[in-house]
């Protein structure tokens, strides 16, 4: 299956020079959806994974069916303000603004090995604070899974030294 197929690109969204990648029109339908979330359950079954963390809001469309598919635990990565316990936060910067992450302080044991999941790695800001929040609360991260990789923003730049799973490119 070619996941492309199922993507919808819109020009200038959410502003101009941005060439958004929609996902909806892969999630809507069961087949290719289940087959994507099955490919990178295939890319990523090797790692030994104790848990998925996602970052909000898309991650937890790849991240929390991959977990279950796997049989590992998943947990959130927040905007801030949203998680009701005890939490770290660390700052960063988007493909468009600016916004802080947190991930509650319970998250995660120490030497839990995290897979990190997304649907898109753009300038690899939120993957890479994400990867921060992980490894701040003790986590190792063994990969980075997405759907999509826009490969002109050069995000792998910022994920040295860890593997890095994706089912489509884009330029
Ligand atoms: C998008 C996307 C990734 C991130 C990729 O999320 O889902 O998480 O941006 O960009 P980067 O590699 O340049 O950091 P967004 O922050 O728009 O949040 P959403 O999932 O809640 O829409």
């Amino acid at each position: 299956m070619d996941f492309k197929d199922y993507i919808r690109v819109i020009p200038d969204f959410p502003q101009p020079g941005i060439s958004f990648k929609d996902i909806t029109t892969l999630l809507k339908n069961g087949e290719a959806y289940r087959s994507s979330i099955n490919e990178l359950k295939k890319m990523v079954e090797h790692l030994k994974i104790d848990v998925i963390a996602g970052p909000e809001a898309r991650g937890f469309v790849v991240g929390a069916p991959l977990a279950y598919a796997l049989g590992v635990g998943f947990t959130p990565i927040r905007k801030s303000g949203k998680l009701p316990y005890e939490t770290i936060e660390v700052g960063y910067d988007l493909e468009y603004g600016k916004d802080k992450l947190a991930m509650h302080t319970d998250a995660i044991e120490k030497g839990q090995n995290v897979l990190i999941a997304d649907d898109l790695l753009a300038t690899g800001g939120t993957i890479a604070t994400s990867v921060n929040l992980v490894r701040q609360l003790g986590g190792n991260v063994v990969g980075a899974a997405f759907m999509i990789e826009l490969t002109e923003l050069n995000g792998r730049d910022k994920l040295q030294g860890i593997d890095v799973f994706t089912l489509m490119h884009y330029e």
